[in-house]
């Protein structure tokens, strides 16, 4: 796998996770404290996978300034910047001068624990110019849909279809592509233009040798929506995904605390419950099942937290009632106020004491 390079796209502006992305790029949204893309590094490295190159177009600095060239996180990371997104196709054939040989391109945006070695072999043995990881959803509309034969050739490909194109066959796209350097003819060069809804359907007039790879049993999740955000949160602290070492099972007694973290001794804990770097936690603070608190967080006396997620520099006040919401970095919670599920809040938000929301 060493000689083998991954492109991956993170140029979009991650629109249906705003107010989020306002200031953050998605591929930096904090997962469990990470950055998204740690983990699509962390699976690359797993599959031993070193070389990276990132195509980006909004906000690349700041991607720019968290991983840098990789050396952090032991990959080389290459970044190929668009002033003008060129969609999923235009980024690929930006990064064109990497298609030595078979390479890896992946959406930046899902999490996922797929076995990249069986899907090579598979693309090997079909001797393949490109395969797709496919992955069975109940409800297709928001993806690609593939439609593949008893080979796994594909025969069908419709980008966000109407549920009267759905039939019985429910594999979608998982964002994650092998292809040969030769497919990348039919993409034009400095043009905006979408590998889904442009190419795919090209390749099939053209009967390129297109196949799907059903992975046996994977997790997936695409991080689109405030819904998926919660519930990629979820599945991580349940353990769901399993093979790189942000995945595995790391709290202890399903309570994981950041180094320099203070804990009244009446904290009441019941994970589980990720709490970040350097917070600190005052007497009677509840913390519910499927909380994450960020980095450098106050949270004041008799709040209580349940499924929230709560980002970096947050400042909670004392009688604060919190569920199922999402509060952006720097934001500050009035006392006594009352925020329930489904709130999202971005970053540097003021709520005033006894707001209900
Ligand atoms: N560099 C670059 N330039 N990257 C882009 C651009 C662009 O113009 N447009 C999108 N991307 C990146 C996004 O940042 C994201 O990581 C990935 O390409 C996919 O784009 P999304 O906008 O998230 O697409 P989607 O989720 O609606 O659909 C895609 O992903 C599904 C699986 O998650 C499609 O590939 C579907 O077919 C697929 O099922
Ligand atoms: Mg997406």
């Amino acid at each position: 796998m060493k000689d083998i390079s991954a492109v991956i796209l993170v140029g979009g502006e991650g629109t249906r996770l705003r107010p989020l992305t306002l200031h953050t790029p998605k591929a930096l949204v904090p997962v469990v404290n990470k950055p998204l893309l740690s983990y699509i590094i962390e699976w690359f490295k797993y599959q031993h996978i070193y070389n990276l190159i990132f195509s980006v177009c909004y906000q690349p600095d700041k991607l720019k300034s968290v991983f840098g060239s990789g050396s952090k996180y032991g990959v080389h990371i290459n970044y190929i910047v668009e002033k003008e997104p060129l969609g999923t196709g235009g980024a690929i054939k930006k990064a064109e001068r990497f298609f030595k040989n078979t390479t890896i391109v992946i959406n930046g945006d899902v999490l996922f624990d797929l076995d990249l070695a069986s899907m090579l072999n598979y693309h090997r043995s079909k001797k393949s110019k490109i395969t797709i990881a496919l992955t069975p959803v109940e409800d297709p509309t928001a993806y690609g849909l593939v439609k593949i034969d008893k080979s796994g050739r594909i025969i069908g490909f419709l980008e966000k279809p109407t549920w009267d194109e759905v039939g019985r066959q429910r594999n979608i796209n998982a964002g994650v592509y092998i292809i040969e350097p030769s497919i990348l003819k039919y993409i034009k060069p400095n043009k905006i233009c979408s590998l889904e809804r442009n190419i795919f359907p090209e390749l099939l007039l053209k009967k390129e040798s297109f196949y799907g790879f059903v992975a046996k049993s994977m997790y997936w999740i695409d991080l689109g929506t405030h819904e998926k955000y919660r519930q990629a949160h979820q599945d991580i602290l349940e353990g769901k995904l399993t093979n790189t070492k942000y995945f595995k099972k790391f709290y202890v007694n399903n309570v994981a605390i950041g180094v320099g973290t203070k804990l009244s001794k009446k904290t009441e804990l019941y994970g589980p419950v990720v709490i970040g770097e350097n917070c600190k936690i005052e007497n009677k603070v509840t913390l519910n099942e499927f909380t994450v608190i960020g980095n450098r967080c106050h949270i004041a006396e008799n709040v209580y937290l349940e499924r929230c997620i709560i980002w970096d520099d947050v400042i909670i006040e004392s009688g604060a009632r919190l569920t199922g919401c999402i509060i952006g970095k720097n934001s500050h919670i009035g006392s006594h106020s009352s925020i329930s599920d489904g709130v999202v809040l971005g970053d540097n938000n003021r709520i005033q004491p006894y707001s209900y929301l």
